[in-house]
């Protein structure tokens, strides 16, 4: 087994009915049956994560929620979903601090950091999201943006916890735009982020993180982003919708991590 399994998450956003979502798994399981080398996970809406959890159940699926609360386990928290409910209906993780959820609802570092928290404290696995604006890698400040957000998750995990976390890199401008960050722009940062967690943690931490891309990855060119020597998967959105279409991503991810 590689030190670092390759994980390929499809984000599925505000996307799919329960009957949909299930009509997916059905269809992509067998698709992916013979993959093993990479660790292969969705993100549906919570409305559909139970009967996704229940769908996926004898596979090796991973279901993962696409947000959580800061607060929990119970509260006063009216529209709020705790870990411990995500764990509860078969979840395995949660996509934490998405772009989506920075700029349209107002999440901030320190949310980000609290939801880790919950995310970790439930036994869940955070997918932490960080990357840059358009205007902020125009203005020369991709790095230090991207390296605050960082630090802004790492900063409270101890050195226990830094294994147990899976970072991606998403630069907002290449969210759904059709336009992907270059295999030079994404190894880049990706080396700078490893770079960051050894001195955050140590080495071994470094060594041991996954980190993933995200932004406009499609069938056509996963096989460009895996094979980066810093790149250990890929959050994808819009090519997740279809099953086939997905199935066939992840195995062309497959090839070039073989
Ligand atoms: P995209 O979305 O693949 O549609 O660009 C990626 C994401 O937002 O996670």
């Amino acid at each position: 087994m590689a030190l670092r399994t390759p994980l390929i998450i499809g984000n599925w956003k505000m996307h799919k009915t329960v009957a949909e979502a299930v009509a997916y798994v059905t269809a992509f399981l067998p698709q992916v049956a013979q993959v093993t080398d990479v660790e292969i996970g969705i993100a549906p809406v919570f409305t559909a994560l139970s009967s996704v959890a229940t769908a996926a159940k004898g596979s090796t699926l991973r279901v993962l929620a696409q947000d959580v609360a800061t607060e929990g386990p119970t509260g006063a928290f009216t529209g709020e979903v705790a870990a411990e409910m995500l764990r509860e209906v078969g979840c395995y993780g949660v996509i934490v601090g998405h772009s989506e959820r920075r700029r349209y609802y107002g999440e901030t570092d320190a949310i980000v950091a609290a939801k880790v928290r919950r995310t970790l404290d439930a036994q869940l696995l955070p997918v932490a999201c960080v990357g840059e604006t358009l205007d902020e890698r125009e203005a020369g400040t991709a790095l230090t943006v991207v390296e605050r957000q960082l630090r802004a998750i790492a900063g409270p995990l101890t050195p226990d916890e830094a294994p147990r976390i899976v970072l991606a890199y998403e630069p907002v401008w290449a969210i759904g735009t059709g336009r992907a960050a270059t295999p030079e722009v994404a190894q880049a940062m990706h080396r700078h982020l490893r770079a960051t967690w050894e001195e955050c943690f140590d080495a071994p931490a470094a060594a041991a993180l996954r980190i993933l891309y995200g932004g406009s990855v499609t069938t056509d060119n996963i096989a460009a982003f895996t094979s980066l020597p810093d790149v250990d998967g890929a959050l994808v959105g819009g090519a997740s919708l279809a099953p086939d279409g997905f199935a066939q991503l992840v195995q062309r991810s497959q090839v070039a991590s073989a």
